[in-house]
């Protein structure tokens, strides 16, 4: 990519170098930082272009604790959104999972569409962006056919109505044209919530929008595909959504609550295999004991076993991109050099004359952090990345300072995955009391 080339603007610069301080994955202007991953770029943006397309994918994008995998998830939303697809993201949570039956489906859904983003409104929030861009191709069609638009629009919504749920999506999409019409922001507002998954009472949702169904907990998954189909029918080219830290289904101690899950981990994966949706992408994030842990992970469902089972002949540096299992290869030491002449460019804004130390002093920074932790200061680059930009930040605010004292005084240290400490036991174990699905954190406690 062209970062040694490219300007940076100082709000885009401030952003990269704070989240990159924090420990955090920027938000944008990837393409300042990125290294490495090309063939692991190029299969996702084979599936980004399928399902703007009007097909489907699904990856599991795997990689050790650390490794670069909710930087990459965020990478391939921007080169989604590049492509016209509508993205969301969300992480999983003991709050928010796939299946559940105390609310906490419902939360993932509203997370997602919270995050809802588009190229132009990268931020989130764009689900009333969105529905308005429905409405607004809706009349401009309506006028070029010289008919009125309530009959393009009703058109439209009827391939929505054959979904699952679709009915009421329907409606409620058909509320918001009509106080688009009025003028009526309060009907406005309540289609949106709607859309958004935040009625909590099917009473509510009647009251407001004559609808009798909401989006809960059993419905997260056919709304999602509803979805899907409204903003290819809106203008874009599908949705893609990235559902990272899988490793909280792994982690959920209810055999029976975990196992609902991966069974919609299934549902969508057979979908997407089988061509059975229209224009969805869904990248699942997670480590690899996350995957292959025969006990917890997702191998522990026979049925997704099977599926995501790997070609036994990629190994040994062998790669095969065109199964579901995205492997993150780590980053090479090279890799970190790329990536910390990058970070010296962004702080420098594109302009070489600006930057903060010479080469030597990446070389030598690489040295320091090999020395105290490693491999591991290319293979987990949080902290190495952190205590760059840390040191780049003093030489800024301190002219004259010598880096050399500097680089020596860096204490990177490595990093533990707090994720994989040790697990509650399985309610299969001997002696405990088994408990339904919604109920599994109650029976959690009642250990
Ligand atoms: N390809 C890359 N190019 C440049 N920087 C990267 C790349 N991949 C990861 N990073 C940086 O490395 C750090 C760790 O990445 P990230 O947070 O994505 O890891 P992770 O696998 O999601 O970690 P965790 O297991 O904790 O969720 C971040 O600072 C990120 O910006
Ligand atoms: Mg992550």
């Amino acid at each position: 990519m062209t970062s040694s080339t490219t300007r940076l603007r100082p709000r885009d610069r401030d952003a990269i170098i704070s989240a990159l301080r924090t420990g955090v994955v920027p938000r944008g202007g990837f393409q300042h930082i990125q290294v490495g991953r090309a063939a692991e770029i190029a299969a996702m943006t084979a599936d980004v272009a399928r399902v703007a397309d009007g097909g489907a994918a699904v990856r599991f994008v795997i990689g050790e604790y650390g490794a670069g995998k909710t930087f990459f998830l965020n990478l391939v939303r921007s080169i989604a959104a590049e492509h016209k697809l509508v993205t969301a993201a969300a992480d999983l949570t003991p709050d928010r999972r796939l299946h559940a039956g105390g609310g906490q489906a419902r939360s993932l859904y509203a997370e997602l569409m919270r995050n809802l983003a588009t190229r132009s409104s990268p931020d989130g929030n764009a689900l009333a962006s969105v529905v308005e861009r429905f409405v607004t191709s809706a009349v401009k069609d309506a006028t070029a056919e010289g008919v009125a638009p309530r009959v393009v629009i009703a058109r439209r919504l009827d391939t929505l109505s054959e979904g699952v749920g679709g009915y009421d999506f329907a409606q409620v999409i058909g509320a918001y044209w009509r106080a688009h019409d009025t003028g009526d922001e309060t009907l406005k507002h309540a289609a949106i919530r709607w859309l958004r998954g935040e009625y909590t009472t099917k009473s509510d949702a009647r009251a407001a929008l004559g609808v009798r169904t909401i989006v809960d907990d059993a419905s997260v998954y056919d709304q999602l595909k509803l979805m899907a189909r409204f903003v290819r029918l809106a203008g874009y080219g599908g949705l893609l959504l990235c559902l990272d830290e899988m490793v909280n289904l792994y982690k959920l101690a209810h055999t029976g609550a975990r196992k609902s899950n991966y069974e919609q981990v299934l549902r969508i994966v057979n979908d997407c295999l089988q061509g059975n949706v229209e224009g969805l992408g869904v990248c699942f994030g997670g480590t690899p004991e996350m995957l292959m842990d025969t006990r917890r992970g997702l191998y522990s469902y026979e049925a997704l076993r099977s599926r995501l089972a790997e070609n036994t002949f990629a190994v040994g540096g062998l790669v095969d991109h065109s199964g579901p299992v995205l492997r993150l290869a780590n980053l090479t030491a090279e890799d970190m050099y790329v990536l910390l002449e990058r970070l010296r460019t962004v702080f420098a804004s594109g302009d070489p004359a600006a930057h903060l130390v010479p080469d030597e002093a990446l070389s030598e920074f690489m040295q320091h952090c090999s020395q105290r932790i490693g491999d591991a200061y290319f293979r987990t680059p949080r902290n190495t990345i952190k205590e760059f930009v840390n040191l780049l930040a003093i030489l800024e605010q301190n002219p004259g300072t010598d880096w050399r004292q500097l680089i020596g005084a860096v204490r990177v240290e490595t990093e533990t995955n707090t994720d994989l400490e040790p697990l509650p036991n399985d309610d299969t174990a001997v002696g405990q009391p088994h408990a339904t699905d919604d109920g599994d954190e109650l029976a959690a406690f009642r250990l």
